[in-house]
């Protein structure tokens, strides 16, 4: 059972960079709320493979726009990850290889215009949502917005750890080095970068474990009188 209560319709909006523990944060606290959990994330990496799987060059941007509506014909985004057709895909989507595919099409003011409808629909009746621009563009009535950060050597070594479980090979300068480019590429782009909204609270996770970033999210929504602390049973 969740242990607290959101208030109905309760969007909570948790942005930052890759690694800094968005993904692991917004499952938690989503948890904790009895809230769905969307990490549009992944909306961008389905995007960036699929298109790749038929064949598409992501530097076409033309290509990519004609292609678009029939790579999310037979997409479903759920909270348990993204079905293309019957298969879950989610597992094939994570790894650093994707993640560049995404980067690239997630550049594209067409694409992003796409799923900006996709993201909005799935919100409408209360989630906690993760990304870049939630906070931003996305959702910019949510409730509670959050900006999270870490340094980057730590985002490295996040990601590091969480790559190593499929490949045991590899080197933590090469993911660094793929952090840094990637963050350049999502902070640098013309539309919907990689930025804090106005009225998000930035927390710097680099040296606080998951649920005591989540406690500090929990204590600000409940001064706000968001949620509120459900009765044992
Ligand atoms: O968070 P992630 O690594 O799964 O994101 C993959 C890519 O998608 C990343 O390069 C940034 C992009 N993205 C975005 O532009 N907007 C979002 N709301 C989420 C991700």
């Amino acid at each position: 059972m969740a242990e607290w209560i959101p208030a109905p319709g309760l969007q909570v909006a948790i942005d930052g960079p890759s690694g800094s523990g968005k993904g692991t944060v917004a499952a938690m606290l989503a948890r904790k709320l009895g809230l769905p959990v969307l990490d549009t994330g992944l909306l961008y990496r389905f995007v960036g493979w699929k298109l790749a799987a038929l064949g598409v060059p992501l530097d076409d941007e033309a290509a990519v726009l004609a292609a678009l509506d029939a790579a999310l014909a037979d997409m479903r985004w759920r909270e348990d990850g993204i079905l293309d057709g019957e298969q879950n895909v989610t597992a094939a989507l994570r790894g650093e290889d994707v993640g560049r595919l995404a980067s690239k099409v997630a550049a594209m003011p067409e694409v992003r215009a796409r799923l900006l409808e996709v993201q909005r629909r799935c919100a409408e009746s209360g989630c906690v949502m993760d990304g870049r621009d939630i906070g931003s563009t996305v959702l910019p009535g949510a409730q509670a917005k959050f900006f999270l950060t870490a340094s980057e050597r730590e985002r490295a070594r996040r990601r590091w750890r969480q790559l190593r479980e499929r490949d045991p090979e590899i080197d933590l300068d090469a993911v660094h080095h793929d952090i840094r480019m990637r963050d350049a590429q999502d902070a640098e782009r013309a539309h919907s970068p990689l930025k804090q909204a106005e009225d998000a609270i930035r927390i710097d996770s680099t040296t606080l474990r998951v649920d005591e970033v989540v406690d500090r999210m929990l204590a600000i929504m409940e001064r706000r009188g968001l949620i509120r602390r459900a009765e044992p049973a």
